[in-house]
């Protein structure tokens, strides 16, 4: 049963709240606790994605290509921002597409979770599901791609910092957050 400052942030929501961030950032653990809190539908691009396509990520990058995946992200996040509030876990390169960047930025709550590159090389160097790391050097990767997505994870409405906590102290930390955010006068959400 939510807390009365959960269901006082719950009456606040009025649009899907979308995390972003790298992989390994705890978007989908975190987005599912955040559903369960404020008693809302969860939904993971990637999960829904391997569904649809009956395969797992690694498998469609190597069957389809990169090209591929990123039109089926598309397509997948254009769909769950016209359905109301929910909580959306995204992959971690959705912000690629200006189209995507756009569409989250004004048909949500942009939210990233920033996690510095240590914790998240220790949460992916021994997990193979994340094809855009089988490379040479793994993490010199990683930091290429933070470095060249950071302005446009920048651009979330809320900015949650992560060290290296429980996800549930994460979760606290960001209901905090967007109750001050969601609540305040001037958030207009673009
Ligand atoms: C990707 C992140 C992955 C997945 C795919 C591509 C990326 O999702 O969408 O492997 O480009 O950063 P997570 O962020 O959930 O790992």
């Amino acid at each position: 049963m939510p807390s009365n400052d959960h269901q006082k942030l719950r009456q606040a929501v009025n649009r899907p709240l979308v995390l972003v961030g790298m992989m390994g950032a705890g978007k989908t653990h975190v987005g599912r606790l955040l559903a369960a809190a404020l008693d809302l539908p969860f939904h993971d691009m990637d999960g829904l994605i391997e569904e649809k396509a009956g395969m797992s990520i690694p498998e469609i990058f190597g069957t389809y290509g990169e090209e591929k995946f990123r039109d089926a992200e598309s397509n997948t996040l254009r769909e769950l921002l016209e359905q109301g509030p929910s909580i959306v876990s995204t992959g971690g390169g959705v912000i690629l597409r200006s189209e995507n960047l756009q569409r989250i930025k004004n048909g949500s709550v942009m939210i990233w979770l920033d996690a510095p590159i240590e914790i998240l090389w220790e949460r992916l160097k021994d997990n193979k599901t994340r094809p855009l790391l089988h490379t040479a050097d793994p993490k010199g990767t990683l930091m290429q791609l933070l470095q060249t997505r950071k302005e446009f994870y920048e651009q979330a409405h809320v900015h949650c910092k992560i060290g290296g906590e429980a996800a549930e102290s994460v979760l606290a930390n960001l209901i905090n957050i967007l109750s001050e955010t969601l609540n305040s006068d001037t958030f207009q959400g673009n």
